[in-house]
């Protein structure tokens, strides 16, 4: 056999990967007892709801990098770049969604004709029957007989009861009309430069409907989209893995937690049903504290008979948190804001810390395509070669989070030099008592970077 050329050897270790990294989620799910997942199971798997997945996110985050970098390589070049413009699957799941499909399908699990479904829902039967193919290609929903159509193990995520189904609806049904509108606020005067949240393209694309209410505007006053977000925030931490932070954070050594803008307690409820010693503190604004204890008395009651939480209105830009905590915690809040409000929230949290209090950002972190000094030690993980260090295509959804966040917020993901920057705030009292960056916490997608007062 003839010796393989350079780029061969690249192609033989991107399939070694692929190979690699499907056994190792294979081994997952086997471990759980319940054998792996099929292609037509029409239930979850208990890995799908588990609170940590960290080893099942790491190979994914392997076997979705390696095998896109492979095709990339060997499909034509047109192929692959219309494959990222031409791609219709968020309209068609936009539809599902809104249209309660799978709801309808749920109370047909051996399948509905098309006909009925359509019905069901008061929609045109070819047209329903289209927008079904188009998902059954990839998984979400399947056709059972010619025109019988089923759900899956992926169209269970568009049931109305699913918070990442939440999350998806909310997405794809606002996120089109801010990024169709990129390139305008790319060029317009007003917009191009600014790193205002008033200036995102959300601002851009509703003020053509006469609204310029940034996106904690428009929900201050609109019960039902606020209701709305914070469901789809619950969806959020569940797509990214993140409650693999109640595993992965040393929280028997604490007390006391103060969750920094807590929505309606994402983690901060899963938290204190784990950590029953735990007393929490929810901060968020007046209206949003309104429905966390709602959603607290419905799902951990016991906290609050215990009186192990409290719920605590506050403005993060004006007010200092409950002080001297043992850790402030705040997930998805400094990727909301762009550097000069994430700096004041920053220093509001700082005047309440006490010398060891801890902060933690909770945020996706975004890595260079190229290696960077000090990722690959200190428990940062780097792809194998070939793929690129920060696994390319793997990492896809830290990277569209990051320009959702500039869509609707004018904010961004930051890397973690960018955090540890903002970290440097000066406290009202000493110039040299900022946060210094002392360990970072890597769960895949989302990372918790532990900031404590820096030693002057
Ligand atoms: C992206 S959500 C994250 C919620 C929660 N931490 C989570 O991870 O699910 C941002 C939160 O910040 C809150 N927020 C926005 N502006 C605020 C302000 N000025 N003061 C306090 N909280 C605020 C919002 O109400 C919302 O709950």
């Amino acid at each position: 056999m003839s010796e393989l050329n350079e780029s061969e050897v690249k192609l033989e270790a991107l399939l070694g990967i692929i190979n690699s990294s499907a056994r190792q989620a294979i081994a997952e799910y086997k471990k759980t007892g319940y054998g792996v997942p099929s292609a037509d199971a029409t239930t979850f798997h208990p890995l799908d709801m588990a609170t940590d997945t960290l080893a099942l996110k790491r190979a994914i985050r392997l076997l979705e990098g390696a095998y896109h970098q492979l095709s990339a390589i060997l499909a034509p070049p047109q192929h692959t770049v219309m494959n990222f413009v031409c791609n219709y699957n968020w309209a068609c799941t936009n539809v599902a969604l809104r249209a309660r499909l799978a709801d309808v399908l749920d109370q047909h699990p051996e399948g509905l004709s098309v006909d009925r479904l359509a019905d069901a829902v008061d929609l045109d039967k070819s047209k329903t029957a289209r927008i079904l193919r188009a998902l059954s290609i990839m998984g979400c929903f399947k056709e059972v007989e010619r025109d019988v159509f089923a759900n899956t193990r992926l169209s269970l995520i568009l049931k109305s009861a699913n918070n990442t189904g939440c999350f998806a609806q909310l997405h794809s049904t606002d996120g089109p009309k801010f990024a169709g509108v990129l390139y305008e606020t790319m060029i317009d005067q007003e917009f191009s430069r600014s790193h205002e949240v008033d200036k995102a393209p959300r601002v851009f694309a509703s003020s053509k409907e006469g609204n310029k209410d940034n996106l904690w505007e428009m929900m201050e006053n609109n019960e039902e989209q606020r209701d709305l977000f914070h469901r789809a925030m619950l969806g959020h931490s569940d797509m990214l893995g993140a409650s693999a932070v109640l595993h992965q954070y040393p929280w028997d050594g604490i007390s006391s937690v103060v969750d920094v803008g807590s929505g309606i307690g994402a983690i901060s409820v899963p938290l204190a049903k784990m950590f029953p010693h735990l007393r929490i503190t929810n901060h968020d604004l007046p209206e949003v504290i309104v429905q966390a204890r709602i959603a607290w008395q419905k799902d951990a009651p016991e906290a609050l008979l215990d009186g192990r939480v409290e719920f605590v209105p506050i403005n993060f830009f004006e007010d200092v948190p409950v002080v001297g905590k043992d850790v402030y915690y705040l997930k998805h809040i400094i990727h909301n804001w762009p550097d000069v409000e994430a700096t004041t929230i920053l220093r509001n949290i700082r005047k309440a810390m006490r010398p060891d209090s801890v902060l933690l950002i909770h945020d996706c972190v975004l890595f260079h395509t190229l290696q960077e000094p000090g990722v690959g030690t200190n428990g940062l993980t780097i792809a194998p070669e070939p793929m690129l260090p920060n696994f390319g295509a793997g990492s896809h959804r830290t990277y569209q989070t990051d320009m959702t966040m500039w869509l609707v917020l004018n904010s961004k993901e930051r890397t973690l030099d960018e955090l540890k920057i903002l970290g440097q705030v000066p406290s009202s009292t000493s110039a040299n008592a900022g946060l210094a960056l002392t360990q970072v916490y890597d769960l895949v997608e989302t990372m918790v970077m532990e900031f404590r007062i820096a030693q002057s």
